[in-house]
């Protein structure tokens, strides 16, 4: 059966344009914050996959995405490379040892040995897909070197980033270094999870917009293009969605063999297709906080159809859900991306 999500991402035309949204498995969700409770604490959601295969599976049923999204996270692989990880409650997530210098680089797992040790993530993702439903794409999904190389150098989450970009300037060496280890594990990590069964892959550059443009290839895209490279050699049916966030600037030097480009909601459609939609279906971009407010919600949709007429595009958010927002504004979103792109 074709799956519209994929058939999307692939730039074939399709019944209507399809939508998920990013962070669809989460907190907004009572039915997630049930599962949690019985799991006790995020990471061990993420390292039981019946549970993680349960709230992975909730958005589809519950709201009607087209596509899932593998419930994990991003940092499970610094984790498996060695670095201890918690998450704070109320603060996220904290890496007790960070990595600062050569020394600390050489102790992390790396390449294939890193890579087999997240076998509960290809487990959740044979559960998934024996569940999941014929017509609906699972999405399997990967920090950019960059953004994973920022919670690793900082320790957690950072407003200025000074540690990592303090490293650009003074010892770009050592900050290759780590995103070239880095890259290697994702590389085999993606494999594997092609290999278990996802149908398109999405590689997260949230802090993109930390770099200057002039230094965002050398030290972000370049690696992703890497990853995607790699991959579209040994698969080239999967599509590969890159979603660099906050990165306008740059998107007259986008380049790599890839399928979709991810838009951020602070670059406006028109500005993306004129400048990727012929090279790259675009997929995006409704501000999330619209999602509080229904009427604020079909009025983007319906800007976002005005500009992408159902051609090369997929719907989704043009960054996270909150935790907040009402499940039924959420549904809304859903079949009003539906409903406008209906052929
Ligand atoms: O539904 C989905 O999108 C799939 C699951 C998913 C999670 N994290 C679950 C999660 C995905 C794709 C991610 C990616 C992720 N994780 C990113 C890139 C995407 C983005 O939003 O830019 C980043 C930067 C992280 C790192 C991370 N994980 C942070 C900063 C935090 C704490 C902040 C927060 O939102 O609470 C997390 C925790 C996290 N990851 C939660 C979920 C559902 C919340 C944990 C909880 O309290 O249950």
């Amino acid at each position: 059966m074709n799956k519209i999500f994929v058939d999307a991402c692939l730039g074939k035309e399709t019944p209507y344009t399809p939508v998920w949204m990013m962070r669809q498995a989460g907190r907004y969700l009572p039915e997630y914050m049930a599962t949690r409770a019985k799991a006790g604490d995020f990471l061990t959601l993420c390292h039981n996959p019946q549970m993680a295969c349960e709230v992975t599976l909730q958005p589809v049923d519950i709201i009607n995405v087209d596509a899932a999204i593998l419930f994990s996270d991003i940092l499970v692989v610094p984790n498996e490379m060695g670095m201890d990880l918690s998450f704070v409650k109320g603060e996220g997530p904290k890496f007790s040892h960070p990595i600062r210098s050569e020394a600390d680089l050489e102790r992390l797992i790396g390449g294939e040995e890193a890579a087999n040790r997240l076998t509960y993530v290809y487990e959740t993702i044979k559960l998934i897909k024996a569940k999941l439903s014929e017509d609906k794409a699972l999405i399997g999904f990967t920090g950019s070197p960059w953004t994973l190389a920022t919670y690793m150098i900082e320790g957690e989450g950072t407003k200025t980033y000074s540690i990592c970009k303090k490293m650009i300037y003074s010892n770009p060496e050592l900050l290759h270094k780590i995103l070239a280890k880095v890259t290697e594990v994702v590389k085999l990590y993606m494999q594997k999870q092609i290999e278990s069964g996802i149908d398109v892959v999405q590689i997260f550059d949230s802090w993109a917009a930390a770099i200057e443009p002039s230094k965002y290839d050398e030290f972000s895209w370049k690696y992703m293009v890497e990853i995607a490279e790699y991959l579209k050699e040994k698969y080239p049916q999967i599509p590969i969605i890159m979603f660099p966030k906050g990165v306008p600037a740059f998107l007259d030097k986008v380049y790599g063999n890839f399928d979709v480009f991810g838009v951020d909601w602070s670059t406006p459609m028109e500005l993306a297709k004129e400048k990727l939609g012929d090279r790259y279906v675009l997929q995006g971009n409704m501000e999330p906080c619209r999602l509080y407010s229904k009427e604020a919600t079909t009025e983007a949709v319906e800007d976002i159809q005005h500009v992408m007429q159902g051609k090369r595009h997929i719907f989704n958010l043009g960054h996270g859900i909150l935790p907040d927002v009402l499940v039924e504004n959420a549904k809304h979103f859903i079949q009003e991306c539906h409903r406008v792109s209906k052929k």
